[in-house]
Parts: structure tokens; sequence; C-alpha cells
């Protein structure tokens, strides 16, 4: 049987990478999919194209950012689809500027990537947290190899504080919800392939190479290579799971 028959899935930032890579792959597995993100004409067309595969998906434009919207797209999918028994908070941003950049921009990013990569997670959960505690559900959020260091590469501050944070959210749910049955986890990809760093590695191929010489497996990753642990940590393959981050960065952490 399929791994994930008879769940809901609610994945964010599903319109493009990594959050439509694993859209697709939990259908694959039989679960119906709920598409959010804030450009709708991604979502809807990722939402087509599992359609168009045989799967089950429907797509709602969300901006996590907003907190009421995300209470009333939460009323729309109980209504419309039914009760969310897996959300894959996955939804960000990144940007390179440092702290020492021009003060308007280094107070944009701060506030930008907070509000998308870490209260957006807190927002879409807080939404969705009825159905999950009363369907005894899973959470998987999406964190980094910044969920535990800075990145010498470019990076900014509010990126590695924004993704520390996740990880801990990520544990002080995992502790709180554990006695409800729901299990919280995160993810932590490396390098991967995507829109996200798309012009970076177009016009600077040395930081992407930066990447490769200190990954042991000595390739960037592809969406799809975040797919697999992220079914294991929604499915009963990981019932005894919670708490822990999975790393899914080619070893980039180990050395
Ligand atoms: N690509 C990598 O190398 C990498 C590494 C570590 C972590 N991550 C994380 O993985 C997640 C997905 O990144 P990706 O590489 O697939 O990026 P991506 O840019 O391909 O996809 C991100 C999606 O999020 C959506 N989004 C952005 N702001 C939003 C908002 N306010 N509300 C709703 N949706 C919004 C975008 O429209 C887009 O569809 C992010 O949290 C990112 O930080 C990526």
């Amino acid at each position: 049987m399929a791994l994930l028959q008879n769940h809901i899935a609610v994945v964010t930032g599903a319109g493009s990478g990594i959050g439509r890579a694993i859209a697709s792959g939990y259908a694959r597995e039989g679960a119906r999919i709920v598409l959010l993100d804030i450009n709708e004409k991604a979502a809807a067309e990722a939402a087509r194209e599992i359609r168009d595969g045989n799967g089950s998906a429907e797509s709602f434009a969300l901006d996590v950012t907003r907190r009421e919207d995300c209470i009333a797209v939460a009323k729309q999918v109980a209504a419309k689809v039914g009760p969310v028994s897996i959300l894959v908070n996955n939804a960000g941003i990144a940007r390179r500027n440092g702290m020492t950049g021009a003060d308007a921009a280094v107070i944009n990013d701060w506030e930008d990537i907070i509000a998308i990569n870490l209260t957006g997670v807190f927002n879409v959960t807080h939404a969705f947290l009825p159905a999950l505690r009363a369907g005894k559900g899973r959470i998987i959020n999406i964190g980094s190899i910044q969920s535990f260091v800075h990145l010498r590469t470019p990076s900014s501050p509010a990126y590695t504080a924004s993704k520390h944070g996740v990880l801990g959210f990520t544990k002080a749910l995992a502790a709180e919800l554990g006695k409800d049955g729901v299990r919280v986890n995160a993810i932590g990809p490396g390098f991967i392939e995507t829109p996200l760093n798309e012009k970076v590695r177009a016009s600077n191929p040395e930081l992407a190479k930066v990447f490769i010489d200190h990954t042991p497996l000595g390739r960037a990753g592809k969406p799809e290579d975040i797919v697999g642990p992220a079914i294991f940590l929604a499915s009963e393959l990981s019932a005894y799971v919670s708490g822990s981050i999975v790393m899914v960065d080619g070893g980039y952490r180990t050395i």
C-alpha cells in the first residue's frame, strides 16, 4: 500500500523547488495534496501537474506572513478538502546581504526573512493545529545547514537566525504536542538546485563550487533528493521519530 494513503497533506511554497517536489512525491504515495503559495499561478500549475498524473490536489493562494489569511485558508481547506494530517512548512526566501550593508537593505532583509521563514512557519502551524492535533498529525519544517551554523559564502544573518529559529520551534512543538500523538521534525537541506539560488549559480559558479568541494557526496542536491526523507517523516516509517532534524546535505555538515 502507498505510504500516505488516507492523508491530507498541506505544503507551503509548493509552487516551486523543494515544496513542489515534496507535493508530487506525497501525491505518488497516495496523499491528497493542498498546495499553498503566494504565487497562485505556480501553485495552480503544480496542482494541475499532480492531477494530470492521477493524483489528488487543490491549490490556494496564501502569503504565510498574513496570519488572518492563514486562518481563513485553514477553514477553506477543512470545508473543501477535509481534515489535514500532514503539514510541511517549506515556504521561504534567501538573501545574501551581510549586517554591514546599506541600512535600508539590512533592515528590509531582516523584516522579510523573519516574517516569511520563521513567523510564517508559526502562522501556518497555528492555523492548522486544531486539525493536526485531532488527527494525530505530522509536521515537517524545512530548516537548513544554517539551522546550526552561519555560512561564510555570502548569506544574511537574518537567514541564519530564521533557520536556527525553525529548529528551535520544531523542538518546542515536538515537546508540547507529543502527548497528542503529533510528531514534529525538520529537514535540513544542503545546497539544492532550485529557483531560490538560480541567479547566484549563474552569476557566481565559484560559490557553487565552494559548496560542492565541501560536500562528501561531491554534487549539489536536486529537489527530488528531499522527497524520500520527507515521505519518511510523514509516514509510519518514522512512528518513533520526533523533535529531530534529518540533514539532506550530501554530508556537508560532517566535515
Ligand atoms: N535550495 C536550497 O539550497 C535550500 C537549502 C536549505 C534550505 N532551503 C529551504 O527550502 C525551502 C524551499 O526553498 P526552494 O529552494 O525550494 O525555493 P524556491 O524559491 O524554489 O521556492 C520557494 C517557494 O516559496 C514561495 N513563497 C515565498 N514567499 C512566500 C510567502 N510569503 N508565502 C507563501 N509562499 C511563499 C515562493 O513563491 C516559492 O514558490 C525554503 O524554506 C528554503 O529556505 C533551500
